[in-house]
């Protein structure tokens, strides 16, 4: 494991970017597999940016995300698919037919896993998995739990993460309460890994993930035992190891 440190979020992006753009450079039909949230929004905007430029070419490029809610459709703001659109896919010469998210409105959960791991494989696997950090080490939505799961699989989201999304809807009953994941086997499959953390709330996880032992209460610990895995993190999300 790499762990790159950056001086701020702005450092972290570049450098997150960076490593992205080479594999793009390297590959250009390469699959990247991509996470929404705060943190890579900034990997995002610069990679927009050397697109514009004319540094970087999308136009082969072969996108899997990780997750998607169970039950929104895709032009709800809060959906995966409206993140990615809003703040990559539109903004560059992606092949939108290249771009893979699970389906959040197959309500047969068996079939949208299968489905979903049917297309990861027909591409060819992951060359490059991008992946944020949660304050209690998931990736994906991948919790701590007493095991491992393997491939894409339907979660229940916790009581936690429900009452924290009720902001962003009319009503309660309008939050999912379901959503679909890659699992960690399929994360782990990836050829390559780049993990981006920031910020001191994150400085737990980074401990936990990447410096203590691995196991299913920290999903993100099993990325000690991938044999390519980058972690670009900033100065306050490495503040309780260094
Ligand atoms: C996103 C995902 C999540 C996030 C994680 C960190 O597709 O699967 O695991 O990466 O929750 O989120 P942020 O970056 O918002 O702190």
């Amino acid at each position: 494991m790499r762990i790159i440190r950056a001086k701020d979020y702005k450092d972290m992006s570049r450098k997150a970017a960076n490593i992205i753009s080479a594999q793009v450079l390297i590959k250009p039909d390469c699959v990247l597999g991509l996470a929404t949230g705060s943190t890579p929004i900034g990997a995002y905007q610069q990679l927009i940016e050397w697109y514009q430029k004319g540094d970087l070419d999308f136009s082969e490029v072969t996108t899997v995300n990780l997750d998607e809610y169970k039950g929104l459709p895709r032009d709800n703001e809060q959906s995966y698919y409206y993140f990615m659109h809003e703040n990559l896919f539109r903004h560059v010469n992606i092949d939108l037919n290249r771009t893979y998210l699970p389906d959040g409105m197959e309500p047969d959960s068996e079939k949208a896993c299968g489905d979903y791991n049917r297309i990861i494989a027909q591409v060819g696997g992951i060359d490059l998995q991008l992946l944020g950090l949660g304050h209690n080490g998931h990736i994906g939505f991948n919790e701590p739990g007493p095991s491992f799961e393997t491939e894409t699989h339907c979660v229940d989201l916790t009581a936690q993460t429900i009452e924290a999304n009720k902001r962003f809807f009319d009503s309660i009953d309008e939050v999912p309460k379901q959503a679909y994941t890659m699992g960690i086997k399929t994360i782990m499959q990836a050829k390559k890994v780049l993990l981006v953390v920031s910020g001191k709330d994150k400085a737990e996880a980074v401990k936990n993930s990447f410096f203590g032992p691995v196991t299913p209460q920290v999903q993100a610990s099993i990325l000690q035992l991938h044999s390519d895995v980058t972690v670009v993190a900033d100065e306050d999300a490495l503040s309780l190891v260094h």
